[in-house]
């Protein structure tokens, strides 16, 4: 029988009794789906699963990204977007600094993901056994009910502009990233998007701005324009709304990219390895 726990934070439930590598029939699928918009963050514990399953349970949910990073794909799984810090013959085996800042993943294009499907492979510890590189979740719907009723007034109808750039030039303490390509560059223009989104399914308003990808507020250059970018996203990641994810390897996690924006911690280093794959949904426009 398939059961939830919540984690006891504003947002996420451990889901128990479902085997991800056997057919999920049509009733679990729909529980699993339900869960998930309820608690916006679910997860599965002690899973076995080949990248051949991982991409096959993903797709029950739907059509799948391609990451416009195909060098940080697992080979033969273009699906696949690796995150680890393991260096092999020379070469990182996915992208080593994903997530390191507040996002919502590929917020940044037209039509942004709907959610993504995350597998702990192998995870850091400390010394004492604690898990290293957890992962911080802050729910979007939390963060736009806890906004007083002005603001909510001020940005009824406004929009951000989501940027790629803005995320991927960003400062990796003192590190610089090599330039996009053209062709890289011309798949990422910055985009507009609802500061209140709606969810699509359940129709909830979300907070949709963030750290890292979220450049200015649309027709509002200047300064208060800034500082109320500034104010909302400072909001946004209210210790109050958010749960942090302490991986064991095995766990498969959700992610609502409407209903949540998620924070890496990079708290170890080689040789402690982190290698995590996700799938990436593909979504509908934001309203
Ligand atoms: C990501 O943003 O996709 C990476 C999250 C993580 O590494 O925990």
């Amino acid at each position: 029988m398939i059961t939830a726990r919540r984690t006891g934070a504003a947002l996420g439930a451990e889901i128990q009794g479902v085997d991800l590598s056997k057919d999920i029939d049509d009733a679990t699928f729909r529980q699993i789906l339900d869960l998930w918009h309820e608690h916006e963050v679910v997860f599965f514990r002690d899973q076995k699963l080949t990248p051949a399953q991982h991409v096959a349970f993903s797709r029950r949910f739907g059509e799948l990204e391609l990451h416009v990073r195909k060098d940080c794909c697992r080979p033969g799984y273009h699906e696949l977007f690796v995150v680890s810090n393991i260096v092999e013959d020379g070469k990182p085996i996915g992208s080593q600094d994903a997530g390191l800042f507040w996002h919502s993943d590929l917020c940044y294009l037209k039509i942004p993901s709907r959610g993504s499907l995350f597998y702990a492979l192998e995870v850091p510890h400390d010394d004492s056994g604690k898990p290293l590189g957890d992962t911080l979740f802050a729910s979007a719907t939390a963060a736009y009910d806890a906004l007083p009723a002005a603001t909510r007034q001020t940005i009824a109808g406004l929009k951000a502009v989501q940027s790629y750039k803005k995320g991927y030039y960003r400062d990796r303490n003192g590190g610089r990233r090599k330039p996009l390509t053209p062709e890289q560059e011309a798949k990422t223009p910055d985009v507009e998007h609802p500061i209140a989104r709606t969810h699509p399914v359940t129709g909830k308003k979300c907070l949709f701005v963030n750290e890292g990808y979220t450049a200015r507020i649309a027709g509002m250059p200047g300064p208060d324009g800034d500082a109320l970018l500034n104010d909302l996203i400072t909001h946004s990641t209210k210790p109050e709304f958010v749960y942090r994810h302490s991986w064991r390897a095995g766990d498969f996690l959700l992610w609502d990219n409407c209903l949540v924006q998620h924070l890496a911690i990079h708290d170890y280093k080689l040789p402690l390895r982190r290698h995590m794959e996700r799938t990436t949904l593909t979504g509908t426009a934001p309203f």
